[in-house]
């Protein structure tokens, strides 16, 4: 991970689902690098002592209340961003749930339709419209970074592979809604790349979180990696790729 260098306008950076989990620890991890943090919460009540932490230790951030299934929130939360910044230098589309109902729980056939919409409203339809209607504000930046926080559970290569890590691990609601996802970071990285916008997909790992689960691998400081890498990218650096730890994981 490395440091950002300080240009005379703060980097501004924007991490969805911040109240907890990864994006939670993304947050704290970017305001420490120097960038002014707005933290994407559903409650702001809930997270006024995460804004706390980062300012008293010296970094700047606000609360940004999002919520991605609501349309007028979304709009609300970028007429507020573009007024008080003008800009957005980094995009974290990190918010997403898994209602499968566990890892190995529904199959594709049992999986009840509204399981599957609610899921596709944020984990796919939500953070699509967050991102269009903040593309005119990463122009605006002049260089930025797109970072769709995705899973190798939505990896089609590793789902299609019959000796693959994901053989009995197909919560199809969750792993489609990441397909898709994928889908927006290499469509994206094309329109982006005569712009100096990069997007890429960072898979965490399998990290603990209420999503994740007590049994996971990993630490969310471990987790967040990956994310924060992609996230300060240096201009020219790579675009419309899929990475865990600095190295590319098959779609
Ligand atoms: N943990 C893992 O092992 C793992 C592995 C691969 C990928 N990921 C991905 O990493 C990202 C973060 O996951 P996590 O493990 O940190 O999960 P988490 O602890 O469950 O946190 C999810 C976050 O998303 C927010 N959120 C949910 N629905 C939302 C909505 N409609 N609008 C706005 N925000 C919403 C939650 O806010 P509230 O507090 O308001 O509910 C919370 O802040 C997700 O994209 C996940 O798919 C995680």
């Amino acid at each position: 991970m490395t440091q950002l260098n300080q240009q005379k306008r703060q980097a501004v950076a924007f991490v969805t689902g911040a109240s907890r989990g990864l994006g939670k620890a993304a947050a704290l991890y970017l305001a420490q690098a120097g960038y002014f943090v707005l933290i994407g919460v559903r409650d702001i009540d809930a997270s006024q002592a995460l804004l706390a932490e980062i300012r008293e230790k010296g970094n700047k951030g606000e609360l940004i209340a999002l919520d991605l299934d609501n349309p007028s929130s979304i709009t609300t939360a970028v007429k507020g961003i573009e007024a008080r910044h003008g800009s957005l230098d980094v995009l974290v589309n990190n918010a997403a749930i898994m209602l499968d109902g566990g890892w190995v729980g529904n199959t594709t056939i049992t999986i009840h339709a509204v399981t599957l919409k609610r899921t596709f409203e944020t984990n796919f339809f939500g953070t699509v419209a967050l991102t269009q209607a903040l593309w005119p504000l990463l122009i605006k930046a002049g260089h930025a970074n797109v970072v769709n926080v995705s899973s190798r559970m939505g990896s089609n290569t590793y789902h299609a592979d019959p000796g693959g890590p994901l053989v009995g691990v197909k919560p199809f609601a969750y792993d489609a809604s990441k397909a898709a996802l994928n889908a927006l970071t290499t469509h994206l990285a094309e329109l982006g790349q005569p712009l100096g916008i990069q997007v890429n997909s960072a898979y965490p790992g399998w990290v603990r979180t209420e999503l994740g689960t007590e049994y996971a691998e990993l630490s969310v400081e471990e987790g967040i990696k990956t994310i924060v890498d992609l996230a300060m990218l240096p201009p020219n650096s790579r675009t419309g790729k899929f990475e865990h730890a600095g190295s590319e994981i098959p779609w």
